[in-house]
């Protein structure tokens, strides 16, 4: 029997229950993405991605390798399904448990377990649960079904499209921490749906399986694959924990409601649309109702940490949430505002656990009446555009979908009152045709993302159409006048940019190099009359506009106005990377054989990347030796010129192209005009090439290889710096060497032999300690007999119970080891000064201790935490003495 809680109860035993297993408590962070990624925190584990990658695990000066939250987070990706089904929301309540490099999957799955089933927590019945692991996952398998208990037929295995998270990251992205993942069922039964688990193999879609709860284990570090796609994964610094549970979802079930609009969040809110709409939320209507309710929750959080409509970012984001959930409105009949009336029933269902609700409370009405009031001017634009098409229309005819997409997209105008309004004039509504248009704009705003396929940025394909090549004159200027042809925004032509808004800016000619061939977009400034802009990135379409993103920050930019773009002087970096990755990729070939073929290259302002076909990490005098041929080609100070010619001639002429790449019929040449010796064989450097280089090879300057690592099989990477980038990495580690070797009393030269000699030295100490120690605990334990231990019968075990002054971590657990054989006991609790180890005999398991609970009770009791297995548990305690103490009273 499930025992039922409102959504805050949940919301509290969850966190109360990681906090029993040693989880620090943070509060929610903002829906403001912490990374730029994304728009909006998109998952709990967002926050964490640097201590996921090896940061400190401090917050707010506390460390703590384990942290449990409840965040809020936006989802926007699927916003058109919200309302229309029943399980898809905006907004998001995740509970996360998270464990930065401490415990890993048996801790995840075996508390999962624990939570969700056990009588004290949520007591879900196990025989309702199922889960998902990932195909490789043999130990998640094993986990599951041996310690958990669950049957193997309520186990379906998927492939990273399911179980990895982010989805299908290897292949797609995002870069960054990621893993495989093991997702929780509940069955809800037969009123939901007649489908079975096995079913659910093939359709992967079910109101009757619910998904709640999605552990994931990040222990990879995605990078971008090779441009032939083969993934790259590297190990992160150590294995981590990162689980998601929906909250709405799990209330939805433990409530045993319908549907998550029927829990007590939703409930009242519901209510209050159906009594100003007059009508009710069980009619035909119903889609809006929800849309309504939900979107109102999202906005008013939004808004709550700073967001507003506007046309641009996440800004124009929360204009679309809030005008779909006006559409809907209307749709009801409401013709005033009325969606602000809303707001002080979201702050008062969940402002205890976001005050934030409640202290912008004003502010959040004030933004969503004023959006309402626009919302409906603009809907009276197109009701009039609408009344143009049709009166030009004969009875009888079909309005183009493409047309009620445009009412759609651009006057927020829902098809359903288009076909309303189409049939008082006889007309009807090419319905196919509007789907696939929304598809087209759905398909590329997820093209657009990159945090998983759910997230949506306005892409603006089509408001590029038409629009002419750009003219490149960036090889060789870096500063030129040119015109404004065109200002996107969200997808939108806009006719001008005030100052603070950003955008993406077309010009006639460009000095700006777009992100291509490895070599990162240009940055810079836009100058006019009257105003400037800072070019934060360059890319181009495949039709060869260039398109820069530019915020505004004076005056105001128009099309067609005369501006001047200048580069930064960043460039000239970028170019001198550009030209050491040619001389180290000539180089590696010459060093290390034919065999090294390009497969993948970052060239930056501040350093370059090469990744290349080769069987073995490079020794350090093959690095060595690449290095010094890039500074011989440094010193000869060769020039360095570039050429448009026939790809025939480029050929014929032994130009480096890149195996799988795709040339046109004119190629551009970049050749180093002179070679090197290596080995009695001459070495130079043509490459085909559209990148930006620098003039001479003396303009390089200083060259210097950082590392090579292994990043798929038979691909290594190394990464480089050159000039003041590669002389200041140079000086730093030169000056960390002379600080440690002054620590220690030598010089840089006499740096091996001093630390070779305090190892051993460390080493004969180490051992001397753990033998002093082994004395003491057994002194202490009554010389081999245990004897010094008292031993008492509680609740039916024999317990052996000691305090060990001067011993802590592993030396008490080896004590509690000891102390287990030597007295005979059932279980041991052994206390240093800070900390506190349980250990049980397998036959009291059998017969029901357990040490995990045992020490829970203790380790509360001596003012710390703790938790564990049934057979070893151990805690940190504040007062040892108080947690022994506390043996009598609990069991
Ligand atoms: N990051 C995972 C998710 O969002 C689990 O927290 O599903």
């Amino acid at each position: 029997m499930t025992v039922s809680l409102t959504t805050a109860q949940i919301r509290e035993k969850y966190l109360q229950f990681f906090e029993g297993k040693g989880h620090l408590r943070l509060p929610s962070y903002s829906t403001v993405a912490p990374d730029p990624t994304t728009l909006f925190t998109v998952a709990g584990m967002q926050p964490f991605k640097d201590q996921f990658m090896g940061a400190p695990a401090v917050f707010d000066g506390v460390a703590n390798r384990r942290v449990t939250t409840a965040q809020k987070c936006l989802r926007i990706g699927d916003i058109e399904n919200v309302g229309r089904t029943l399980r898809h929301c905006s907004l998001l309540e995740m509970l996360g448990n998270f464990s930065f490099g401490d415990y890993f999957k048996q801790e995840s799955l075996t508390w999962a377990w624990e939570f969700l089933t056990s009588p004290e927590w949520l007591g879900l019945d196990r025989a309702r649960l199922y889960v998902t692991i990932y195909e490789e996952d043999e130990e998640a398998f094993r986990i599951w079904t041996e310690v958990n208990g669950l049957p193997a037929d309520h186990i379906l295995r998927f492939g990273a499209d399911e179980n990895f998270w982010p989805a299908d990251a290897p292949k797609e992205g995002p870069n960054g921490p990621c893993g495989p993942c093991s997702e929780i069922f509940y069955d809800r039964g037969p009123k939901y749906g007649n489908d079975t688990w096995a079913e659910y193999a093939e359709t992967r879609e079910s109101a009757r399986f619910l998904e709640i709860w999605n552990n994931v284990f990040p222990q990879f570090d995605r990078q971008d694959p090779l441009p032939d796609g083969t993934p790259v994964l590297k190990d992160l610094p150590f294995k981590n924990i990162d689980t998601g549970m929906g909250l709405e979802r799990i209330a939805t079930v433990v409530q045993d409601v319908y549907d998550f609009y029927s829990n007590d969040v939703f409930a009242p809110i519901v209510a209050k649309v159906a009594e100003m709409s007059g009508q009710a939320y069980d009619g035909p209507q119903s889609v809006s109702h929800r849309v309504v309710a939900e979107h109102i929750r999202s906005v008013s959080m939004v808004i709550a940490d700073g967001s507003v409509p506007s046309n641009t970012g996440r800004g124009y984001v929360v204009r679309k949430i809030l005008r779909r959930a006006c559409r809907h409105a209307y749709l009801l009949g409401l013709r005033e505002p009325s969606l602000f009336k809303l707001v002080p029933i979201v702050a008062e269902r969940m402002g205890d656990a976001y005050p934030e609700l409640r202290e912008n409370l004003a502010k959040i009405g004030a933004t969503v009446q004023s959006e309402e009031e626009r919302f409906l001017k603009t809907l009276e634009g197109g009701i009039q555009r609408l009344g143009g098409l049709l009166s030009g229309m004969e009875r009888g005819a079909v309005l183009s979908g493409q047309d009620a997409f445009v009412l759609y997209d651009t006057y927020g105008f829902p098809v359903d009152l288009t076909k309303e309004i189409a049939e008082e004039y006889g007309i009807t509504v090419d319905e196919a045709g509007y789907a696939e248009s929304l598809e087209n704009a759905q398909e590329i705003a997820r093209a657009g993302s990159k945090y998983g396929k759910s997230e949506l940025f306005g892409g603006n394909q089509e408001a590029l159409e038409g629009l002419p090549r750009t003219e490149f004159v960036g090889y060789d200027e870096l500063s030129v006048d040119a015109d404004v042809v065109a200002l996107v925004g969200a997808g939108e032509r806009l006719s001008h940019l005030p100052a603070g808004s950003e955008a993406t800016v077309v010009l006639s000619r460009t000095p700006f190099y777009a992100e291509g061939g490895g070599e990162v977009g240009d940055t810079g400034r836009l100058e006019w009359e009257g105003g400037a802009g800072v070019v934060r990135d360059t890319r181009k379409t495949p039709q060869g506009v260039f398109l820069h993103d530019v915020l505004v920050e004076e005056g105001e930019l128009r099309e067609g106005v005369r501006v001047r773009g200048v580069v930064s002087g960043e460039r000239r970096a970028t170019e001198r990377h550009h030209t050491a990755t040619h001389l180290l990729h000539a180089a590696l070939r010459a060093v290390l054989g034919d065999g090294v073929a390009q497969k993948g290259s970052l060239v930056a302002p501040d350093r370059l990347r090469f990744d290349f076909s080769h069987g073995a990490a490079l020794t350090a005098p093959e690095i060595a030796a690449v290095e010094l041929l890039v500074s011989r080609w440094v010193s000869a100070n060769f020039p360095v010129t570039w050429q448009e010619m026939p790809i025939a001639d480029a050929k014929a002429a032994g130009a480096t192209a890149l195996f799988g790449e795709k040339y046109g019929e004119t190629v551009r040449v970049v050749r180093v005009g002179g070679s090197v010796e290596y080995a009695g064989q001459s070495v130079s450097s043509m490459e085909l090439c559209g990148g930006a280089h620098v003039r001479r090879t003396g303009d390089i300057g200083a060259f210097v290889i950082l590392g090579d690592e292994n990043v798929a099989a038979g691909v290594r990477r190394i990464e480089a710096l050159a000039g003041d980038a590669a002389t200041a990495w140079v000086r730093e580690r030169l000056n960390a060497a002379a600080k440690v070797a002054s620590l220690l009393n030598t010089g840089v030269d006499g740096l091996e032999a001093r630390v070779s000699g305090l190892q051993a030295q460390l080493k004969a100490a180490e051992k001397d300690i753990a033998a002093v120690k082994r004395q003491l605990a057994e002194a202490q334990m009554g010389g081999g007999s245990g004897g010094a231990a008292q031993t008492r019968e509680l609740g039916g075990f024999r317990v052996a119970a000691l305090k060990l002054a001067g011993l802590e971590g592993n030396e008490l657990r080896g004590a509690a080891d000891r102390l287990l054989d030597q007295s005979g006991a059932d279980m041991v609790v052994v206390a240093g000064e800070k900390g506190l180890v349980v250990k049980v005999t397998k036959d009291a398991v059998t017969r029901g201790a357990h040490a995990g609970q045992l020490i829970g009770k203790l380790a509360a009791a001596g003012g710390g935490k703790g938790g564990g297995r049934p057979d070893m548990a151990q805690a940190g305690v504040t007062d040892a003495d108080a947690a022994l103490g506390a043996l009598d009273t609990a069991f």
